[in-house]
């Protein structure tokens, strides 16, 4: 069987008339979830049902749903060319939202714990016609109790080897910084090498963990599940990696025969992740998703010296891959290709040179290198060779990071303070009554994101923002067109913040303290350890909006003056966007 085929199994088998789950297309490797860089899990695109905040029965018809979802993953990063790690993976997952006990299982009432299991079971071994080695359950701590309900389900079921383990091994998520969690309960298969590899997770969302590690119990419990489409045809191909099942060894084809195997699978690995990430909008650059992008482009460079033709290996994977994913862009993978390759060549050679030579490579040396040369960590990490076996990732995120913090200091201070101006790249011809409009007009985008976010409610959330001597442009997570008349209760509210003159305050703290207050921080800005939080407060000194932010703002809200939203229009799938206008 296929991989293809085992995708189409997959969906189908949850789709039947028996188990009526509603097939739902991917979503895009770019999150609407403002709390994470890149989507890791199949579970991401439907927090807000676990959640209770939006109707899976308005928006799916039906309380399961099923997807294959295209996830990518830069904690493995370090792993990837061993026989089963990947950074872009495929997960095949089926999902429960609103489980009422007592209730009938079926597409109105949701499912848990027993039938879940039921399926899970039944597709491995019925469908595909595997062995289960065993299957593993939560072993039980202080917070949350020991899974006896699921391993007497899989007794019931005839699985004798149930193992418990710890919270390491089987409790899940939150993804990002808060949301749904839950113990789980682990299907492993044996390999044809004979080793027992870990298929599928079955996530059972009963709490929500806050982002100060707290959690509550979800009132109404849910089923996450997530299983990597490589690793599942692995077995069922029955071959000994990843690498050796169709979805890659077309490409592995390609590739020198002398090259060493590991180096052919990170190559493998890279190119189809690149060529996913790109088709999904993500372009090289120094900072989050476009980072993780420049890095892995980076790397198939180098490795690209040994004697692979980059562009026909992405021709391959374009050519595999876009029957099932037909988003796949073969020009924009191109165009980024050149531009990087043009970028990176010119420095690639001499970088190399030094990286051969001198003594002991460290933190600061390495994140040297990386400047001067554009080499990535990984490049670095590998090639260094001894010299490089005391360089630690964490330490060069962190030289990399203090890096970053530094130099934004620095151009803040040489525009008088007026950093987040700078990131519009307003403010270099601005003269000084621009820059008063831009200031108020900064202050006017946190009176409007807290007004929508009263009027509409806490899913908006900031997706972008551009201010310019003109108007303030702000983008947010939303998932439909706003009415005239919530348009109006924004824009009237926004006004009397005005009016009513609320006082401005700033405040230097820890960025945890900031986040643990409730401050409102953008996903898409990498902030330092220490942050500014910009306050709206009313005559009791009750916050109004509060947000991290570089400043400038004015000291009183009546400084703004009158607040018009001259437009609002769709920006994204799921992200609105605004545009509004300050006048004495
Ligand atoms: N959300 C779970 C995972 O990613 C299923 O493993």
């Amino acid at each position: 069987m296929d991989s293809d085929t085992l995708r189409k199994k997959f969906l189908e088998f949850f789709a039947n008339r028996e188990h009526q789950h509603t097939i739902v297309p991917s979503s895009s490797l770019i999150p609407d979830d403002p709390s994470v860089l890149l989507t890791t899990a199949g579970m991401q695109q439907f927090k807000p049902y676990f959640m209770g905040k939006a109707d899976p029965m308005r928006d799916f018809g039906s309380k399961n749903t099923v997807s294959v979802q295209k996830s990518f993953r830069t904690s493995d990063i370090d792993e990837v060319g061993d026989e089963s790690h990947l950074t872009f993976f495929e997960m095949l997952g089926n999902f429960s939202f609103g489980y009422k006990p007592g209730e009938p299982v079926s597409s109105t009432g949701g499912y848990f714990k027993k039938e879940a299991i039921g399926y899970g079971y039944d597709f491995i071994v019925k469908e595909l016609g595997l062995r289960i080695d065993y299957v593993s359950v939560f072993e039980g701590d202080k917070e949350v109790p020991a899974d006896t309900e699921s391993e007497k389900i899989w007794k019931s079921l005839g699985i004798a080897d149930v193992r418990r383990m710890g919270r390491e091994d089987n409790f899940w998520g939150p993804t990002g910084i808060e949301g749904p969690c839950g113990p789980t309960t682990e299907i492993y298969v044996k390999s044809s090498e004979g080793k027992s590899i870990e298929i599928w997770n079955i996530v059972f969302n009963e709490f929500y963990c806050n982002s100060d590690k707290t959690s509550r119990k979800l009132e109404i419990p849910g089923v996450d599940t997530g299983m990597g489409l490589e690793r599942l045809a692995m077995v069922v191909e029955n071959v000994p990696t990843i690498f050796d099942t169709d979805l890659f060894s077309p490409l592995m084809a390609m590739m020198p025969y002398d090259m060493d195997i590991r180096r052919k699978r990170v190559f493998a690995d890279h190119a189809r992740g690149i060529v996913f990430l790109v088709s999904d909008g993500v372009r090289p650059s120094n900072k989050e998703a476009g980072y993780v992008l420049r890095r892995l482009l980076r790397r198939i460079i180098v490795y690209g010296e040994e004697g692979i033709d980059i562009k026909k290996a992405f021709k391959k994977i374009l050519s595999l891959y876009c029957g099932f994913y037909p988003e796949l862009n073969a020009n924009a993978v191109d165009e980024v290709l050149n531009g990087e390759y043009q970028t990176f060549s010119r420095t690639l050679k001499r970088g190399m040179k030094e990286l051969g030579e001198g003594s002991a490579l460290d933190a600061k040396s390495a994140f040297r290198l990386y400047e001067s040369y554009g080499l990535p960590y990984e490049i670095i990490k590998e090639a260094g060779g001894r010299r490089a076996d005391n360089l630690r990732r964490e330490d060069f995120d962190k030289e990399f990071e203090r890096h970053r913090a530094v130099s934004r200091k620095g151009k803040e201070k040489k525009f008088g303070g007026h950093g987040l101006i700078l990131h519009t790249g307003e403010l270099k011809a601005a003269n000084e009554e621009e820059v008063k409009k831009v200031t108020r007009l900064h202050t006017a985008t946190h009176v409007l994101q807290a007004s929508l976010r009263k009027v509409l409610g806490g899913e908006v959330r900031q997706a972008g923002s551009d201010i310019t001597a003109q108007r303030t442009r702000f983008d947010f997570t939303f998932p439909r067109k706003i009415t005239k008349e919530e348009l109006r209760k924004v824009e009237d509210m926004a006004n009397s913040v005005v009016e009513r003159g609320f006082d401005v305050i700033m405040k230097e703290m820890a960025y945890e303290d900031a986040i643990r207050n409730g401050a409102l921080a953008f996903f898409k800005e990498k902030y330092p350890d220490r942050v500014s939080v910009y306050s709206v407060v009313d005559e009791n000194g009750e916050v109004f909006s509060q947000e991290l932010c570089g400043g400038p703002h004015v000291k009183n809200t009546e400084e703004i003056g009158h607040i018009t939203i001259v437009k609002e229009e769709s920006s994204a799938a799921g992200i609105r966007r605004i545009r509004a206008t300050v006048t004495p």
